[in-house]
């Protein structure tokens, strides 16, 4: 059987391309080769920002990195082909640690969980997916915007960020999203109840924040990073919040990074706290259950970017550096048979 992979070709300078990929096809190894249980065929891919901090090649023992030739880490979900695990039997859908290529073997037990029957694919890595994990454990358990509070979410129209808006709003928060382009603004208003949005390409958000709220920012849910963080830092109220999830407008070059007002932050006695979902993981079924919930109850907006075609998958992942992605950024590279399309 043949497996198609995109491996590393080189480090990116600056944006992410496909020149930094290559195109590899191998056999699939008829058996395990390190304490692999299960024959896992991918069926579709997310598309994670954080695998550009993966592949920069800048050492960090906080987070891997993918060496030159080696296929490109990432969440997925794959179908089981064979398997010498009758937990795991032919035909069981995984979702967790996959990469970019058609097959891998997987120890079941390391890092996956079975994706439900009635589950689709889409929605383990969408609605029920890390990114939802991420926006739920963000606003409950990092910001914890109380009623009546003002929390401020930007890349507000992205897949972590819409869902954090719109827990946000559960809660009985004043919500206000920043994202790029009228598309995304309308998106936020019309479909997520996000009544005040800002366009951080048209508006320049210090001001427009100045407007909505003189008084600041209780929290703030941070997915870009950069110099937004920055003058947000300067709008934040006393005793604020900020949920540090990501920092996109840093990836492809670290000198976007500006240095944050200190004294701000201490005068302000304002709480910078970072988060990872694994560090909630024993309440991971609860968080689940409540995201179901209000699924069930249509009262989470989410749209999926579902891109399919193994050979797009660099210029897909590329989507997500220029905003051309409209919600959870999915490769589908093989179709409900498991055949590769
Ligand atoms: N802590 C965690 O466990 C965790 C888990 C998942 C994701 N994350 C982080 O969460 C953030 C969002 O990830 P996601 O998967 O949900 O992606 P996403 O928001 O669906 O897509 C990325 C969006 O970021 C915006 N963007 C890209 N480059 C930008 C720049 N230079 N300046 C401003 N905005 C920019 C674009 O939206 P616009 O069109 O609005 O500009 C783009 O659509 C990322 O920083 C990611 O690393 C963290």
């Amino acid at each position: 059987m043949i497996n198609r992979q995109w491996r590393l070709a080189s480090r990116p300078q600056g944006a992410v391309n496909r020149s930094n990929f290559d195109y590899a096809e191998t056999q699939v190894l008829a058996s395990p080769d390190t304490g692999g249980k299960v024959l896992l065929r991918t069926e579709m891919l997310l598309c994670m920002p954080t695998i550009r901090n993966f592949i920069s090649g800048k050492r960090s023992d906080y987070y891997p990195t993918i060496e030159l030739g080696e296929p490109i880490m990432s969440p997925g979900v794959g179908r089981v082909v064979e398997s010498s695990d009758s937990d795991y039997p032919v035909g069981t859908r995984l979702v967790g640690g996959s990469s970019w290529q058609d097959y891998q073997w997987v120890d079941p037990e390391q890092g996956y969980r079975v994706v439900p029957n009635d589950t689709p694919s889409v929605d383990a890595l969408g609605i029920l997916g890390m990114n939802a994990l991420t926006a739920y454990f963000g606003v409950v358990e990092v910001g914890q915007p109380q009623s009546g509070e003002t929390l401020l979410v930007s890349g507000a129209a992205g897949s972590v960020g819409s869902i954090a808006a719109q827990i946000g709003r559960i809660r009985g928060a004043r919500v206000i999203g920043i994202c790029g382009g009228s598309e995304k603004v309308n998106w936020l208003k019309d479909s997520c109840g996000i009544a005040e949005v800002i366009d951080y390409k048209a508006q320049d958000v210090g001001v427009a924040l100045d407007a909505l709220c003189p008084d600041g920012v209780d929290v703030f849910f941070d997915n870009i990073g950069g110099t937004m963080l920055r003058d947000i830092v300067q709008r934040m109220r006393r005793h604020g919040r900020i949920a540090l999830c990501g920092q996109i407008a840093t990836y492809d070059d670290a000198a976007d990074n500006p240095p944050l007002d200190m004294m701000r932050i201490i005068y302000g006695a304002i709480r910078l706290q970072g988060f990872l979902v694994p560090d909630f993981a024993d309440q991971m079924p609860q968080a689940l259950e409540r995201l179901s919930e209000w699924d069930r109850q249509g009262l989470l907006a989410h749209r999926e970017d579902v891109r399919a075609g193994f050979e797009a998958l660099p210029d897909t992942f590329a989507s997500l550096f220029n905003g051309s992605n409209n919600g959870t950024l999915i490769a589908r590279i093989a179709d409900e048979e498991s055949r590769p399309i």
